[in-house]
């Protein structure tokens, strides 16, 4: 870049001051949020979206914040490969968005850190919860628990309450965060005396199970963990179920949205998940931000991606607050220093990974409903 001459500065100083001087004195703080409102995860995009949107609409209902607006400004990159980056580029280059919120899936976070950091622009994912995303820079954050936490969670799980000693793995090698639970998964399981009878792969979007299946039969398991999304889950479970296996299936926080039971009827009754809330947790918090969120849209329960979403809102907002700025710089500190704030998936601490620390809540499929079983502390 070439050194501007001190003429030149003087240029630039002036014509800012004035195009300052132009702007109207209330100018939004400008959010950008990047998520999958159509395609494959669809369904984790709008509820994160519905979460997110809530917050900012609670925060300019009640003032906005240092005195102005806040502008969320969302784009959808269709859950395809590539579209996270482009539309990051985009709120930074083109919209000038003061920070980014997004995303659900590990992989679409990970394609867009490094665009975040770059750039100096602080990121919070809601719910992506492969260790390598907030690695890919200190701009980057997140506000749920990360995957070796998840898998340890799901190895004790299935050691102490499905008592397996034999298990088999199917993890989808295209997602990043499958292929990380499967391996905080292994390990914790092997630790504890557990046997990995036989690990089967797939890719995001496959259909057809049965050889992997078939595979699985043959070993003999007594539980199977699939690490992946609700769609590819739901149909794991239906032919497993068609196979002949009728072993305890589970899985992560990618099982959670409802069209797992809608595509895995009674199949996945009795299936289990960990995630990171519950609509049925009795507490105050939760059932206050159920209620807000059932009457802003038309009924609907929010989910863990919804509350998720909403607490990345208002962490952000919480440290917009205490920076007294949007400056990237000063409100990356201020994010780095957020300390028992309290939300809806309990309190955030951000530690000096930029994770936070939460518990794990178990859910089972009881009469095609979700049901709360337990909450896993830390
Ligand atoms: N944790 C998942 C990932 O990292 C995304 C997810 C979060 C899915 C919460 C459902 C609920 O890809």
């Amino acid at each position: 870049m070439p050194i501007p001459s001190p003429l030149r500065l003087l240029g630039l100083l002036t014509s800012s001051l004035l195009l300052a001087a132009a702007l109207p004195a209330q100018e939004a703080i400008k959010v950008g949020e990047f998520a999958s409102l159509t395609g494959k995860e669809a369904v984790f995009g709008q509820s994160s979206h519905k979460g997110t949107l809530l917050a900012a609409e609670e925060i300019n209902a009640a003032g906005g914040l240092l005195g102005r607006k806040l502008e969320l400004i969302t784009e959808d990159n269709q859950s395809k490969q590539g579209e996270s980056a482009t539309a990051v580029k985009k709120l930074i280059s083109r919209d000038k968005v003061i920070a980014i919120l997004g995303e659900v899936a590990s992989s679409r976070s990970l394609e867009a850190a490094p665009i975040a950091q770059k750039e100096k622009v602080p990121m919070i994912s809601p719910s992506s919860t492969n260790p390598r995303v907030t690695e890919m820079g200190n701009y980057v954050f997140r506000v749920c628990f990360i995957d070796p936490f998840q898998g340890t969670v799901l190895a004790k799980f299935a050691k102490n309450t499905l008592k397996a000693k034999r298990a088999a793995l199917l993890t989808s090698v295209s997602s990043a965060y499958s292929v990380g639970l499967a391996k905080f998964f292994r390990e914790q399981f092997l630790a504890d005396g557990g046997v990995i009878a036989v690990e089967q792969k797939f890719s995001e979007g496959d259909k057809d199970f049965k050889a992997q299946l078939t595979a699985v039969r043959a070993a003999g398991v007594d539980a199977i963990f699939v690490p992946g999304y609700y769609t590819e889950a739901a149909l794991i479970t239906k032919q497993a179920r068609q196979l002949g296996l009728h072993v305890p299936i589970f899985g992560g926080d990618g099982w959670e949205a409802p069209a797992l039971i809608e595509l895995g009827g009674k199949a996945v009754e009795g299936v289990f998940y960990s995630t990171h809330y519950s609509p049925e947790i009795p507490t105050p918090e939760v059932q206050g931000f159920v209620q807000k969120f059932r009457a802003r849209f038309g009924g609907e329960t929010p989910d863990a991606m919804a509350a998720l979403g909403y607490d990345s809102m208002l962490v952000l907002a919480d440290a917009i607050r205490r920076a007294g700025t949007t400056n990237g710089p000063a409100l990356r500190d201020a994010l780095a220093a957020t300390k028992d704030f309290h939300g809806i998936t309990g309190k955030t601490t951000l530690n000096a990974q930029r994770n936070a620390e939460k518990a794990a809540v178990i859910i089972t499929v009881k009469d095609g409903q979700f049901k709360f079983v337990e909450t896993v502390e830390p």
